[in-house]
């Protein structure tokens, strides 16, 4: 039987803060009832000056807890964020000395916005089936409330910090990993980014933009819509899937309008796709593995269940993991 990497064990960190859509009528001309009708979102955790590294690392903690792992098990550490703490070293080099990782495994991180974490499975699922690594841990970790405009109401509503993480083990058996599809199309990056992480160095004119999330709320929408859409039909396919056989739908949590359009277009019911956006809104490269976290825990996914993860991102970006529990 070929290689394949299975899920041994889910984790999850959110920061204590809760922010209520009460909150934020304080802050912003906005309201309870506009934010929950058209997002879905009725609150979402904020840092209290925790650093993306620490999230990371708790969610590490609890993943390897959840594998019945040590940090020294793991061979390979993948990262998917754009909110790391330092512009290098990399979130993972971090993580890797905090948890005591074996000295010499790779680490890195990979940005590819909200769909980082299906983006860094893709990549830690690709050397476990060539045999480059056993045992790797992919984290999920963003901290958006560093870059949000906080008077900015179109944006600022939306967003939420945390880190979920998975362990994944090299296995010949049944389950794990049936297969993996990552896409990208650079041409509408001024859809959904950041103005600049970086001042402007001595020998430049202009001046360093601020570095808050922009988005064009609509035409991102619409794209997220199409594109997950898509990529869920081919991940059906290629493992000749129909609605009735995949027992759970985990979609990045962006909005629950956008997580039902997605349902409608697919035929496939209520009950089948997993939703936490009310409770921590959209958390970018964290969504997906946090939402798998609880799906797990309340017993939504159960052994030899058939699971299909799907993203999109800032970039865009967008991608969808089948996988067999
Ligand atoms: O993670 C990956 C990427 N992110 C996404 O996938 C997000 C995609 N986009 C969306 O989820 C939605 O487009 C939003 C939630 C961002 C916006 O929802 P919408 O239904 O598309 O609203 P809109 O932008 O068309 O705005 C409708 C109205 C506008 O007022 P007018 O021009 O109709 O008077 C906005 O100014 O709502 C206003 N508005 C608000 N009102 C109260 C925008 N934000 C707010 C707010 N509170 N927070």
């Amino acid at each position: 039987m070929t290689l394949k990497s299975r899920i041994i064990g889910c984790g999850l960190y959110v920061p204590e803060r809760v922010l209520t859509n009460r909150d934020l009528e304080e802050m912003v001309d906005t309201s309870d009832e506009w934010i929950t009708t058209r997002t879905g979102i009725k609150e979402r955790r904020i840092v209290s000056g925790e650093r993306t590294v620490e999230l990371a690392t708790r969610a590490s903690r609890s993943a390897l807890r959840g594998a019945g792992l040590k940090a020294r098990d793991v061979e390979l550490l993948v990262v998917g964020t754009v909110t790391a703490d330092n512009v290098f070293p990399s979130t993972a080099c971090l993580v890797q000395a905090e948890l005591g990782m074996r000295p010499g495994i790779p680490a890195f991180d990979v940005a590819a916005a909200c769909s980082g974490f299906l983006y860094a499975l893709d990549v830690a699922d690709r050397y476990i089936k060539s045999g480059a690594a056993r045992t790797a841990l992919v984290v999920g970790v963003d901290v958006f409330s560093r870059i949000m405009d906080w008077q900015d109401r179109a944006t600022c509503v939306l967003f939420g910090d945390g880190a979920g993480a998975v362990v994944l083990r090299q296995t010949r058996g049944k389950g794990g990993i049936l297969s993996s599809h990552i896409h990208s199309d650079g041409r509408y990056w001024e859809m959904l980014y950041t103005p600049g992480a970086l001042t402007g160095s001595p020998f430049e004119r202009r001046n360093s933009p601020r570095p808050y999330l922009k988005m064009k709320g609509n035409e991102t929408f619409r794209m997220a819509v199409k594109t997950m859409g898509g990529a869920i039909k081919e991940a059906m396919r290629k493992n000749r899937l129909r609605p009735e056989d995949i027992a759970l739908v985990i979609p990045h949590q962006a909005n629950i309008r956008i997580i039902n359009a997605i349902k409608d277009r697919l035929g496939i019911g209520n009950t089948r796709v997993f939703s936490n956006i009310d409770r921590y809104g959209n958390t970018s490269s964290a969504s997906i593995p946090i939402a798998l976290y609880e799906a797990v825990e309340a017993g939504r996914i159960k052994r030899g269940d058939v699971v299909l993860l799907v993203a999109f991102g800032g970039g865009f970006t967008w991608g969808a993991t089948v996988l067999r529990w």
